[in-house]
């Protein structure tokens, strides 16, 4: 059973908590939070304020995907917003062991996030404390970009790392998947699908979040 999560930065903003609830009532399982610093990325999002903003007003965990440098000052103020889970760039940690060491000891899900270019030998070390892993399949900083084929054969790697090692964490895709492509992801072995531009701006929030379900299996 694959998870859909909606990235809000393809909403709204100033419909924000209307918008939620769509993907909500549509039976989508995760809000996908992107943090952008204009430093990290080249561009600038939203803080802990606007997370805070939605705590309480939907049962959807909040999937809180942080492109930023100096991830570690930001964590304890997005978990207390209401973050479930916290995805940090390996790209953008000195430290990385002691960063997901960090998520874990806020009693939250921790995940590494990896750009395209990103080998996953950076994974080896720490895989065995992840929840989750995130395969960028698009470079991060923008909503409604291609998708990068070459990732396919990336995530297909990595379920057999996780396999290989008798593991049981997610893996997570974002940037350009739309009812058209998610099936190459789910044959590979994603589970947990990020989706901003393909389901905010779609006409019918609920009929596309049912065919990117059905085209997934
Ligand atoms: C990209 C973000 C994505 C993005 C996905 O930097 O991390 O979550 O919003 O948007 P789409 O699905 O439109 O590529
Ligand atoms: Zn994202």
């Amino acid at each position: 059973m694959i998870k859909l999560a909606p990235s809000i930065l393809s909403a709204d903003f100033s419909n924000l908590l209307a918008e939620v609830e769509k993907v909500e009532k549509a039976g989508c399982d995760l809000l996908h939070i992107d943090v952008m610093d204009g430093h990290f990325v080249p561009n600038i999002t939203l803080g802990p304020p606007i997370v805070k903003s939605l705590k309480g007003k939907t049962k959807m965990p909040f999937d809180v995907h942080l492109m930023i440098e100096k991830p570690d000052n930001y964590i304890g103020d997005f978990v207390e917003a209401g973050a479930d889970i916290i995805s940090v760039h390996s790209e953008a940690c000195t430290h990385l062991h002691r960063t997901v060491q960090h998520i874990k000891k806020h009693g939250v899900k921790a995940a590494i996030a990896l750009n395209p270019a990103t080998p996953l030998s950076v994974l080896d070390y720490v895989l065995e404390d992840l929840d989750m892993i995130l395969i960028m399949t698009v470079n991060p900083g923008f909503g409604g970009q291609s998708f990068i084929p070459s990732t396919i054969d990336k995530i297909k790697a990595l379920k057999n790392m996780i396999e290989r090692r008798n593991l049981n964490i997610d893996i997570q895709v974002d940037g350009g998947i739309k009812p058209d492509n998610i099936h190459l992801v789910t044959e590979a072995g994603a589970n947990v699908i990020v989706a901003g531009s393909a389901i905010f701006n779609s006409e019918d929030i609920m009929t596309t979040v049912e065919l990117m379900r059905k085209n997934a299996e």
